[in-house]
């Protein structure tokens, strides 16, 4: 059974949330964890048995061009005081989905997105899971969001909840704990 995660992040929030849900994971199997702009990604999710895919909510769903263009300007801005991931120019996962010559048969699906009500900031994992979904993947469990404040940190607790997903997608796609 082999796991990969891949992400997509600009300022960091996801990417840390990829590596605690990999953690999370570990007593299933070790996970691949690759950014969306990473060459291996494509090959390693085409060839995976579990694909957990997550992104930033950008505009209410995943990001495109233009918002991806807007959060270069957040991360230009001093009094954001936000950094640009070293791999966020490029692609998002939007594009990286449609790219997929093929998808594993289980997946599951998180984001990030502002600590507000859903109805209001829309969530990335929905449209990441309606794209797989129809491309014949199967969701082991709803789609997951863990919450940015406004100032675009990890709310407190979020790496653990991530942690707890993890181990409850593991259990789900009923893979045997490793011994
Ligand atoms: C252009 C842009 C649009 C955004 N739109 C939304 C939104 O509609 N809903 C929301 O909850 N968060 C929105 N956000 C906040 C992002 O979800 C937040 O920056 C992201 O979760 C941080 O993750 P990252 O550090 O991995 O990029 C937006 C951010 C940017 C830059």
């Amino acid at each position: 059974m082999s796991i990969v995660i891949v992400y997509e992040s600009m300022f960091g929030n996801t990417r840390q949330v990829a590596a605690a849900i990999a953690e999370g994971l570990t007593p299933y199997g070790p996970a691949t964890v690759a950014n969306v702009n990473d060459a291996s990604a494509k090959d390693a999710a085409e060839s995976a048995s579990l694909l957990l895919v997550g992104g930033p909510t950008h505009v209410h769903g995943m990001s495109r061009q233009a918002s991806r263009d807007e959060a270069r300007n957040w991360a230009n801005d001093p009094a954001r005081r936000l950094s640009l991931e070293p791999l966020a120019p490029g692609t998002g996962v939007r594009e990286w989905i449609d790219g997929l010559d093929r998808v594993p048969a289980l997946f599951a699906a998180f984001d990030t997105r502002a600590d507000i009500a859903r109805i209001l900031s829309g969530a990335a994992s929905g449209r990441i899971e309606h794209e797989l979904k129809a491309r014949g993947s199967h969701a082991v469990l709803p789609a997951a969001s863990f919450l940015v404040s406004k100032d675009t940190v990890l709310e407190d607790g979020e790496l653990d909840r991530a942690r707890d997903w993890a181990a409850s997608v593991g259990k789900a796609a009923a893979i045997p704990i490793a011994t």
